[in-house]
């Protein structure tokens, strides 16, 4: 029997012809950028192939009907500089991170301090499927479904005192099994930050898992944060450390390039990157380009949080 016409479906059906007709390996030339040109790392630009599976099982589609990114993708194309600065050293070199035994502490201005083992985490609190929009500031994005817990779940077991302003996330240090650690491609650790209304908005999400999975080591196993409104580079990957703070804290790509990353990182299409403009986007999969949309689709639920900011200043 044909294939019920859905989403699903017509993408398998058209990923068929574009494999038959010998189009699918074809390479895309970046039209983005490299955040890490920034840096002193001089600006790499690769052409990329994608040839990854459909997706093996029906899933949700992405927040306007659009198609998940396919779990090949989303496992092999990343930035985790701290296996390298390739897009595929992530997966190649992720499984010499250690994922177990592994704590997250919540500390600083908080009343109850708590360290968390990993596995118990999941366990305390509800997990939840998210499937969202992933816009990297090098303007590339993906659509993907992700499990986790809502970061204001644990922030509120915590209990913020009356001086917490900020959210400070720090991933995890282990020169002797992080390759670009120990060639100090970036001050480490990684370091984000977020304002504390920000953290405490639904949409933030401490991820655990992808595509039904615990995270792999290139996705930022076990635990990493997702902000969908900004730019990738804020969900800062295996988490060690959260520490609530008054002060704006200082995070890595904007202590390593203030005038091109801000602490905001909003998605912006407005407000063009220095090197390239931010205005469209490619979507791994895809061919062609998308525009970008103001905080990535999400301004109904976050651009209140900015009533009277001066975005383009504040970006
Ligand atoms: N977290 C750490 N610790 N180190 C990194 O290099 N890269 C960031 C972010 N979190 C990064 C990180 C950037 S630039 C992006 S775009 C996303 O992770 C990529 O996440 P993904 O590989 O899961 O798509």
């Amino acid at each position: 029997m044909a294939d019920p016409i859905t989403p699903e479906a017509l993408f398998r059906r058209r990923r068929e012809f574009l494999q038959n007709a010998g189009l699918l390996a074809a390479t895309a030339v970046v039209t983005g950028g490299s955040l890490y040109a920034a840096s002193g790392g001089g600006a790499r630009r690769r052409a990329e192939t994608f040839a990854g599976p459909a997706p093996q099982a029906p899933m949700p589609t992405g927040p306007d009907g659009e198609q998940l990114t396919s779990l090949r993708d989303v496992t092999s194309y990343n930035n985790f500089y701290e296996f390298g600065l390739e897009k595929e050293d992530p997966a190649a070199l992720a499984s010499r991170l250690t994922l177990r035994p592994w704590t997250l502490s919540v500390e600083g201005e908080v009343n109850e301090p708590r360290t968390f083992n990993i596995d118990a985490l999941t366990k305390a609190f509800p997990l939840e499927d998210r499937v969202y929009r992933f816009r990297c500031v090098e303007a590339w994005s993906m659509v993907i479904p992700w499990q986790g817990i809502a970061l204001r779940a644990l922030l509120d077991a915590v209990k913020p005192t009356s001086r917490a302003k900020y959210v400070v996330f720090e991933s995890v240090v282990r020169p002797e099994e992080l390759p670009g650690q120990k060639a100090q491609l970036l001050p480490w650790p990684y370091v984000e930050g977020l304002r504390l209304d920000e953290a405490m908005n639904d949409l933030t999400l401490l991820a655990t898992g992808l595509y039904g999975k615990p995270l792999e080591a290139q996705n930022g196993a076990p635990v990493r944060l997702v902000v969908p409104w900004k730019y990738g580079f804020k969900s800062a990957k295996s988490l060690v450390r959260i520490r609530l703070v008054e002060e704006q804290p200082a995070t890595t790509w904007n202590v390593v390039a203030p005038t091109e990353y801000g602490f905001f990182a909003n998605v912006n299409p407005s407000v063009d990157h220095p090197r390239w403009s931010q205005a469209t986007e490619r979507r791994i999969g895809e061919a062609g380009r998308r525009p970008t949309l103001p905080f990535n689709g999400y301004g109904d639920q976050v651009a209140s949080l900015y009533r009277g900011v001066d975005l383009t200043r504040f970006f």
